[in-house]
């Protein structure tokens, strides 16, 4: 559902300037050395990195990355809706993964992504979406063949477009995959909001059923109630079956940004710490015990404390158990009709507000 926030020009100019920096190695898809890793840590057992688990970078405070790059993290990649990463991404240390949002500018797509040194792209941004990237399932292919598909003779894998959850996405998809029959897609990105990992695992494996062959990465999806401890229990549900589904590639939880209109699936507090979500999300030594209420919400023994309550992540955080979500302050965001999610980006407040109740301090 995210907005691309720059314009694409600016996004050129600023790819030949980071073009430099890229050599550093930044751009490298290759995992850490845990070898290396182990040697040179004085701290005590550095985490198995997840090959897997990304970040969907929202947050606009720079430093925020450093909290996705900590010695604690798993995460090791990270997109932004972006053909470029600003430096203080690029110079993270987690691999940056480009994305050709729309058809804007795609004829400068293989000059940026090869200056970047890039090993992996993502394509369009919910194409089936009329508030996204809008581009209709022939005209997609079209420019998938002229302009995305040659990148693969330099090494580059390719994501497909990423369709959304709404009833618009798998249609368009089909359409697209028919279209475009002569593109070798390396593996197929999608999108879900919702309430409940069953409509979540549902349509993950009905995408599965539907092209087995090409490997699943899900670049945005987020548990969208307003009930904090809902949101964890289903952040612990489904990272916990992705990890352990071999057609699933990679994915990114939605999102990695500071509490914004209303929302409870953000990973960062209000200070840019890691809240409860993001903790359990980024920190390997951190997890979601008690899908039971506990009685205090928080503290070292919330493991054991069953007797009514709150959601609690064990350890206790460092930073203190924040809330995960803020009063409204934009114009964006999600309701939820029923079973079905209807994502509405840019319009007024009022819509929102109805799924946005009952906002009990859940942490
Ligand atoms: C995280 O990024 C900062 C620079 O932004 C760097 O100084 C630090 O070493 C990085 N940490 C890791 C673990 O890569
Ligand atoms: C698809 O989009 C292209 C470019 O905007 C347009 O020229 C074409 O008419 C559209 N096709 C359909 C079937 O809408
Ligand atoms: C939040 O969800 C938990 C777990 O399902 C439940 O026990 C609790 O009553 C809910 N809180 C609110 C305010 O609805
Ligand atoms: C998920 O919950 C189970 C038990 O409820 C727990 O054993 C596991 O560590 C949790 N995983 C995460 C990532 O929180």
């Amino acid at each position: 559902m995210f907005f691309y926030p720059f314009s694409a020009s600016a996004l050129l100019v600023f790819a030949l300037s980071v073009a430099a920096a890229s050599s550093k190695g930044s751009m490298s898809s290759s995992a850490p050395n845990p070898s290396s890793s182990t040697a040179s840590a004085s701290a005590a057992n550095p985490p198995k990195k997840s090959n897997k688990r990304g970040l969907a970078f929202a947050a606009e405070n720079p430093t925020d990355v450093l909290k996705g790059n900590s010695s604690a993290s798993v995460a090791t990649w990270v997109y932004n809706w972006a053909l470029v990463p600003p430096d203080y991404i690029a110079e993270s240390g987690i691999e940056y993964i480009p994305m050709q949002w729309g058809a804007a500018d795609i004829e400068k797509l293989a000059v940026t992504v090869k200056g970047l040194g890039a090993k992996t792209i993502l394509a369009f941004n919910e194409p089936d979406f009329d508030q996204q990237s809008n581009i209709n399932a022939t005209f997609a292919a079209q420019l998938w063949m002229q302009y995305i598909q040659p990148l693969k003779q330099d090494g580059i894998r390719l994501g497909g477009p990423a369709i959304s959850s709404g009833p618009s996405g798998l249609p368009w998809l089909q359409d697209f995959m028919a279209a475009c029959s002569q593109c070798t897609i390396d593996f197929l990105p999608f999108h879900w909001y919702g309430s409940g990992s069953g409509g979540f695992f549902d349509y993950l494996y009905s995408l599965n059923g539907e092209f087995p062959h090409i490997p699943l990465w899900i670049t945005e999806f987020a548990e969208t109630s307003s009930n904090d401890s809902v949101v964890l229990d289903f952040m612990n549900q489904t990272i916990t079956t992705l990890d352990g589904l071999d057609f699933v590639e990679r994915y990114a939880w939605f999102g990695f940004f500071r509490p914004k209109d209303g929302s409870h699936y953000n990973l960062l507090d209000v200070n840019g710490n890691l809240n409860a979500a993001g903790q359990v999300y980024v920190d390997a030594a951190k997890k979601v015990v008690n899908a039971l209420p506990n009685p205090t919400g928080s503290g070292p023994d919330g493991a054991t404390n069953s007797a009514g309550g709150l959601t609690t992540v064990f350890p206790a955080s460092d930073t203190g158990l924040t809330p995960g979500f803020a009063t409204q302050t934009g114009n964006s965001g999600l309701r939820v009709g029923g079973n079905e999610i209807v994502k509405i980006c840019g319009v007024g407040g009022a819509m929102f507000a109805a799924a946005v109740f009952g906002a009990a301090l859940v942490w």
